[in-house]
């Protein structure tokens, strides 16, 4: 990445980030295999406030058939998290948990991924991969 951006100069990344920041939301479903994940849900939509974690959705946004962020839309300063990869997802927060990934800005995810507990790491990941774009 840092060869590409290093390519792309500093006008070069300001229009590729402009591109990709303007370009439309994507349409989600969940997948025909989708199974209920309620304790992702939960942190998802209501985070848990007694250990400080503020709902996902928040920042990385929710699907428009999801209340109650339906207003919110799409996430501008956090990346979109439905559809990636459960094993990337796992090992990402698994990463941020440990310390080891360090690209947030203020270590706000390195804190929110040390009060999860590994199943519910686990069940997040499930549940942003179980949707899939369509459009
Ligand atoms: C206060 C805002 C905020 C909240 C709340 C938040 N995040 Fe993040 N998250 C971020 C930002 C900003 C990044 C991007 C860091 C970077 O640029 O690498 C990020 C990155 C991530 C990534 C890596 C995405 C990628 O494409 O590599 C994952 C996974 C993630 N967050 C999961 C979560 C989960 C799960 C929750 C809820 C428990 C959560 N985040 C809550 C701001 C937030």
């Amino acid at each position: 990445m840092q060869a590409t951006a290093h390519a792309l100069g500093p006008e070069g990344a300001i229009r590729q980030a402009k591109t990709y920041g303007d370009m439309p939301r994507p349409a989600l479903q969940r997948s025909e295999d989708f199974q209920p994940v309620p304790d992702a849900e939960r942190l998802v939509l209501d985070g848990d406030w007694s250990r400080g974690l503020p709902p996902c959705a928040s920042c990385h946004g929710a699907p428009a058939s999801e209340p109650p962020l339906v207003e919110q839309g799409f996430a501008r300063e956090a990346p979109y998290l439905h559809g990636q990869p459960e094993n990337y997802l796992a090992l990402t927060l698994e990463a941020y948990a440990e310390g080891a990934r360090k690209s947030d800005p203020m270590g706000r995810m390195r804190a929110f991924a040390e009060q999860l507990t590994p199943a519910e790491r686990g069940a997040l990941a499930q549940y942003y991969s179980s949707w899939e774009i369509i459009e």
